[in-house]
């Protein structure tokens, strides 16, 4: 049987070699050991969710700590294995630090996170490089065209380590909503105009409140089920204006936007009779994808500039971002918005041809 760490160096060089590796902290102690025995045979992983970013395991047949999932980023880890494909030792290295560089940049937003939403709602998480084992299946599940070599190896991957969360369906209202230009989204333009200034201007352009929550609500189906929760619970309605508030406050204060794109990134889960926010996966990786990133976006299209491919990605995601959270201002019946200056006098028509090359 694998002996895992501690074991191996014994008490005394444990505690020192886990004391110069990570900050003492009992919250992460056990995430730190869930992963040293990621590695271990003994603890296979099993898949439970692929999403548009991570490969979601729940460790099975362990007997401590029970409490976690293991994400493995799959869009930051592919250039990685691409390089180790090729062979490319120079490029190996510079993927390395790039994947380096990137955790410490969203490690210190997520302490941004914790100071605006409290650390209950920021799952405790530990993001690392750590050496997986990569076999024929997990490269499948990834995406095989990468692979041209059918070894076993082990190469560094972007791995987060999460206490779990209870996502009971029956208990849990994920705050998110998808991409207005999305193909798959097809709305019409007549809603998408409606929507562009309620929603990512903030400007109810005359429009009564019922007027404004009918666009929302059919702008942002996802969003759907929630004023039928807040006419049933009012501790819920609370929670949710709170919500919509805190993300406005945060959006306008810091400039980090958040991807509120994927199912239950954001939710609000009922716990021993309370609602609470839990934000699993809310931070891109790029960190990039900021308020900056509009800014110069706007600058370009006023010189009549068009967007290239890159800009137009991250405007994309942005404009989701000040959109869900006003929607969620919108339904649960407050007064603030979302206001971006950039925004005001940037015409729908224009952002949606724009987005014509990388809508999805
Ligand atoms: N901490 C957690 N506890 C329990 N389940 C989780 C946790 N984090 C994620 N999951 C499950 O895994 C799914 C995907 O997680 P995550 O959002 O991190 O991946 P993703 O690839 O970004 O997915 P998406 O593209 O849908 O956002 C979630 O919808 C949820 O069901
Ligand atoms: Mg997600």
């Amino acid at each position: 049987m694998r002996q895992n760490r501690a074991e191996i160096l014994g008490p005394q060089e444990w505690k020192e070699e886990r004391e110069t590796r990570i900050p003492p902290s009992t919250v992460n102690e056990p995430l730190y050991q869930a992963v040293d025995k990621l590695l271990g045979p003994k603890y296979q992983p099993q898949l439970v969710a692929r999403g548009g970013e991570h490969l979601v395991f729940e460790l099975r047949d362990q007997v401590w700590p029970r409490n976690v999932v293991v994400k493995v980023n799959f869009n930051e880890t592919l250039p990685v294995y691409k390089a180790y494909d090729k062979g490319d030792k120079v490029k190996i290295e510079m993927e390395k630090i790039r994947l380096d560089e990137k955790i410490k940049s969203y490690n210190r937003r997520k302490a941004k996170l914790k100071e605006y939403f409290g650390s209950s709602a920021v799952p405790a998480q530990l993001t690392m490089v750590r050496e997986i084992p990569m076999n024929p299946e997990i490269a499948g599940k990834l995406r095989s065209a990468v692979f041209t070599d059918s070894r076993t190896i082990k190469a560094p991957a972007w791995i987060s380590v999460q206490r779990r969360i209870e996502l009971d369906p029956e208990k849990t209202f994920s705050l998110t909503g998808y991409y207005l230009e999305a193909i798959s989204n097809a709305i019409e333009p007549e809603l998408y105009d409606k929507a562009h200034s309620v929603l990512s201007q903030g400007d109810n352009n005359g429009y009564s409140p019922e007027e404004e929550l009918d666009i929302a609500l059919e702008a942002m189906e996802d969003l759907d089920e929630l004023p039928a929760q807040m006419e049933l619970d009012p501790e819920f309605k609370s929670k949710l204006q709170e919500t919509a508030r805190d993300l406005i406050k945060f959006e306008g204060e810091t400039g980090i936007i958040l991807d509120l794109a994927g199912n239950n990134n954001m939710v609000l889960v009922q716990e021993k009779g309370g609602w609470h926010l839990k934000m699993p996966d809310v931070l891109f990786t790029d960190d990039s994808i900021a308020m900056h990133s509009l800014k110069s976006a706007a600058e370009r299209i006023r010189r009549g500039e068009e967007l290239d491919f890159g800009l137009a990605l991250k405007c994309y995601y942005i404009l989701n971002t000040v959109r869900v959270i006003n929607a969620l201002a919108v339904i649960s019946g407050i007064p603030e918005r979302l206001r971006i200056k950039e925004l005001q006098d940037i015409d729908p028509e224009t952002w949606r041809k724009n987005f014509k090359q990388v809508r999805f």
